[in-house]
């Protein structure tokens, strides 16, 4: 077994290499299953990553894990943390409501939505693609879809920013602590508004999760609570990075900026590309339920497995050239919106934004131009993205 001579991961969660981990990422692929000297195992390659996204015996929840405050612990955790069978039966009842057709007649709004954003700038000659863009539209898109009042988001906000700052790996415990308290202010927050749609049902997913009538046994507060939860954060802290990361990516490959505005057709197949190439969320975790051996490597029950989604899209063992930003690469099978039975639920949503946010920046935004490179990192190792992406251009057409 190979004892990671540098603690790689502890280099990736160092902010100092925020704008760039995939030197670090390189060096893991050489021992695609390495533990650290502080115990936690890390698994870089495609071949592994993709093994335990399927393997039933890698679980997603740290309460069974050797180093439960590796994740801020609560009793009723989201079902991305929760294991089958309450998994299965929790993120059924989301899927029954976050249909295909929901999301498809989302698309107008959110045009309307990206084309107010863009007017907004057009007396201007330079905009953050972060505050200006890329934030405001999913935020306002989930706000909308669940039905929590748009005008709350300063007040959640700032709690899920402390819940993400303290999932850092636990390492920090004024972080954890503030992440607790973060939780607490949304858990109360999403428990009055589930109360006051309980009384009175409106529009929006929340209230139709509340009042479904198809199952016979129905979702409790706290798992109504917590499943909200989850897909606000994840409706917040992702799609931005997926936008912004796009952007930054064109605007250092002028030439794939330029094929796009020739050829629109290319936007669905470039967004994949800045999945694998820039992903939004670099790394999951799990542990194992009982021992295992990967890739000859013996990883006891109870351990932390750090999973390298964003290493693995990078293996040359499965992408030619690994390094190299194609948006016209073929057969993009990446680890993007991760694999298995938590795949994520939002991937349709977040596509049809990016599509939409890139589509209209493609077309409307002349002659744009960098003017920070690299540009300032939001702190997040794993949920990973520009704070800022200021960007300069001609005119807004
Ligand atoms: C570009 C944007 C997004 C990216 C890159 C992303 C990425 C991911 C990844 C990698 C996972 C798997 C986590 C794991 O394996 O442990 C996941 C799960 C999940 N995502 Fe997303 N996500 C995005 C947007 C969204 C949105 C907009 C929503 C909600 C509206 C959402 C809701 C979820 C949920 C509920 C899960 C848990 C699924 C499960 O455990 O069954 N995501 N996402």
């Amino acid at each position: 077994m190979v004892v990671s001579p540098s603690n790689l991961l502890d280099q990736v969660l160092d902010y100092a290499n925020r704008a760039n981990p995939y030197p670090i990422y390189a060096k893991m692929r050489k021992h695609p299953v390495q533990v650290q000297t502080d115990g936690r195992y890390i698994v870089s390659s495609y071949e592994l990553v993709d093994a335990i996204l399927h393997d039933p015996q890698m679980s997603v929840d740290m309460r069974k894990s050797n180093e439960p405050g590796v994740r801020i612990e609560q009793e009723e955790p989201g079902f991305v943390f929760q294991d089958p069978p309450k998994h299965d039966w929790l993120r059924h009842q989301v899927m029954s409501k976050f249909t295909p057709e929901l999301i498809s007649g989302l698309q107008p709004r959110l045009e309307e939505i990206v084309k107010e954003l863009l007017d907004a700038q057009r007396p201007n000659q330079r905009m953050d693609i972060v505050d200006d863009l890329a934030y405001p539209l999913p935020v306002t898109a989930i706000c909308e879809l669940l039905g929590v009042p748009r005008a709350d988001e300063p007040k959640f906000h700032i709690w899920s920013s402390m819940i993400i700052k303290g999932t850092n790996l636990g390492k920090d415990p004024v972080a954890v602590q503030e992440a607790m308290q973060g939780r607490d202010h949304l858990n109360h927050y999403m428990g009055e508004l589930i109360d006051k749609l309980q009384r009175q049902p409106a529009p929006g997913l929340l209230s139709a999760l509340i009042h479904d009538t198809t199952y016979e046994k129905r979702m409790n507060k706290a798992e109504l609570v917590t499943t909200a939860v989850l897909l606000l954060i994840a409706g917040h802290e992702t799609t931005v990075n997926l936008i912004t990361n796009s952007m930054l990516t064109l605007l250092r490959n002028l030439a794939s900026f330029e094929l796009l505005r020739h050829k629109p057709e290319i936007l669905s197949n470039l967004i994949e590309e800045v999945l694998r190439y820039e992903p939004p969320v670099q790394f999951t975790i799990r542990t194992p339920l009982t021992d295992v051996t990967l890739g000859k490597v013996k990883i006891p029950k109870g351990a932390i497995v750090m999973v390298m989604n964003a290493a693995a899209n990078r293996d040359s063992a499965r992408f030619q050239d690994p390094d190299r930003f194609d948006p016209l690469r073929p057969n993009i099978a990446h680890f993007g919106f991760g694999g298995g039975i938590h795949y994520c639920v939002g991937a349709p949503l977040a596509r049809l934004e990016a599509y939409i946010a890139l589509s209209a920046l493609a077309r409307r935004m002349q002659n744009p131009r960098l003017l920070q490179d690299p540009p300032p990192y939001r702190e997040s190792p794993a949920l990973r993205g520009p704070r800022h992406l200021l960007v300069s251009y001609d005119h807004i057409a």
